[in-house]
């Protein structure tokens, strides 16, 4: 194995306390901002050093593209974040070698274009009644909380294609313990227990789990587990995914307690994130009134009579470029982490092993040397595209590389389903005057409760 002499290598700009201690407040108050501003301080790669802990943040296309593909093997995610591991066990997001690749391969065929073209109906039927029953305004003055309500719609899309087309699942259990489960997860909270973890080798203490982090594990691990019993057992209609599992499990190829991960992985990558999607997108089109009414002549273009089909999905332009803007200045999985497996060098900075390292596609993306004015909503950044994510390392909402989101075009399909759905027929206005405040919680998540205004578009 190679060994580097760090001598001769270049020195990584480093953040110690004391930039932590003058950004204090700001981490406190707005971290994704205090990021930002470290990010703009330090550069493109630096390492931020608290008592003893190292992380490595990286902000260049390049040395991402590095990390993510060129060199993935090297890069793992598995234990980057112990409580996702913890939440989601041995499921295709914790993965890792031989396993990642059996379960990819296993999995993949739910995730196809023409797969997912085929849920059309599902999510539109049930996008089309929640809308009309939660959404759709009794009178002219109704507010409601936009982003708990597109969670429950979008978990309720999830729970029909992943488990079963007859399923009517009881959401909010389900969002309440995995919110419990992300804000413990976030990124200083993740700090502050290597920290105490740290300091519990060095002294016999034992660090317990936050009571309610606890319980929310076991509700979710008993629901997937009851999930995989009931559908396992009884000859009830499984969803394909479903199906996939159960014809690995029937062949060997798997045990139950990975049908049971990879349920409770969908759980936390299948829902919250388009739901994080949808909500931002239509935060960025209620601020941007001449986009809204452009947005809205293309919707009545595409949809004259008001019924969306599959195929009308493909005329939306506006409507893609859109949503990619909103993804690229509110990137629902604002960060991601790796771990080095092995000491390695980047363009000439020493990487030691077991290095924590970083990936913000929120900082990525805001970054002035890739990004023109990237505090500007500007959806001709993505004018001359397809109606695709593009391949690129400068954005980057859904990784990239061979790790990257097994849901991205999915999550795509959902968002362009819901989006006009809501817009052709409503303003959806946003209380909050200031700019959004977010959390560093696992999906990104605003600080102040989001109420929206919700009136009928008047034509
Ligand atoms: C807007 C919606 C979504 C966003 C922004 C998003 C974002 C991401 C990102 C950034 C990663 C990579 C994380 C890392 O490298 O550590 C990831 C991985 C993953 N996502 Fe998503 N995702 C979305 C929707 C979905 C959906 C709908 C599903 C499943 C139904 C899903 C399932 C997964 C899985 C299983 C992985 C791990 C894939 C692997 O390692 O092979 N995601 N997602």
């Amino acid at each position: 194995m190679a060994t580097f002499d760090k001598d001769k290598l270049k020195k990584i700009p480093t953040a110690g306390l004391f930039s932590f201690i003058k950004l204090y407040r700001l981490f406190h108050t707005n971290p994704l901002e205090g990021f930002q501003r470290l990010t703009e301080k330090y550069g493109e790669f630096f390492k931020v050093e608290l008592l003893g802990q190292e992380m490595f943040i990286v902000n260049n296309p390049e040395y991402i593209q590095y990390i993510l593909k060129d060199n993935y093997v090297n890069y793992q995610r598995a234990h980057s974040l112990e409580l996702f591991a913890e939440l989601m066990g041995k499921g295709l997001f914790s993965a890792e070698h031989e396993l990642w690749v059996k379960m990819k391969k296993t999995l993949s065929p739910a995730f196809h274009q023409k797969q997912i073209e085929s849920n059309f109906s599902t999510i539109l039927e049930e996008s089309l009644d929640y809308i009309s029953k939660n959404i759709e305004p009794s009178n002219d003055d109704v507010i409601i909380n936009m982003e708990l309500e597109i969670k429950r719609l979008t978990l309720k899309i999830s729970a029909k294609l992943f488990l079963s087309p007859q399923l009517e699942i009881n959401t909010d259990p389900i969002i309440d313990a995995l919110n419990d489960i992300f804000e413990s997860a976030d990124v200083p909270s993740h700090i502050r227990h290597k920290v105490k973890m740290a300091v519990s080798r060095r002294l016999p203490i034992s660090i317990r789990k936050k009571k309610h982090v606890a319980e929310a594990l076991e509700y979710l691990n008993g629901l997937a587990q009851q999930i995989v019993e009931e559908f396992f057992n009884e000859r009830s209609e499984k969803s394909f995914f479903l199906q996939l599992l159960f014809d690995a499990y029937k062949a060997n190829e798997i045990d139950v307690d990975q049908a049971i991960d990879e349920i409770k992985t969908l759980f936390f990558a299948g829902f919250e994130t388009i739901a994080a999607g949808i909500t931002w997108t239509l935060y960025s089109i209620d601020k941007e009134p001449g986009l809204r009414k452009q947005l809205e002549a293309e919707i009545d273009r595409v949809m004259p009579d008001g019924i969306l089909t599959v195929e009308k999905l493909n005329e939306f332009k506006l409507l893609y470029q859109t949503i990619k803007e909103s993804l690229r200045l509110y990137p629902p999985a604002w960060s991601f982490h790796r771990i080095a497996m092995n000491e390695d060098v980047i363009d000439g900075y020493y990487i030691p092993k077991n290095a924590w390292i970083m990936i913000s596609p929120y900082t990525m993306h805001r970054n002035e040397k890739y990004w023109k004015n990237p505090k500007k909503f500007d959806i001709t950044r993505f004018e001359n595209e397809e109606n695709s994510i593009p391949v690129r390392y400068d954005y980057i909402p859904f990784s990239q590389g061979p790790r990257i989101s097994i849901g991205s075009r999915l999550a795509l399909f959902e968002m362009s389903i819901i989006i006009p759905l809501i817009i052709q027929k409503y303003r959806v206005q946003f209380r909050t005057k200031k700019p959004p405040v977010f959390l560093s919680t696992a999906v990104i998540h605003s600080k102040n409760l989001i109420l929206n205004h919700i009136t009928r578009r008047k034509k």
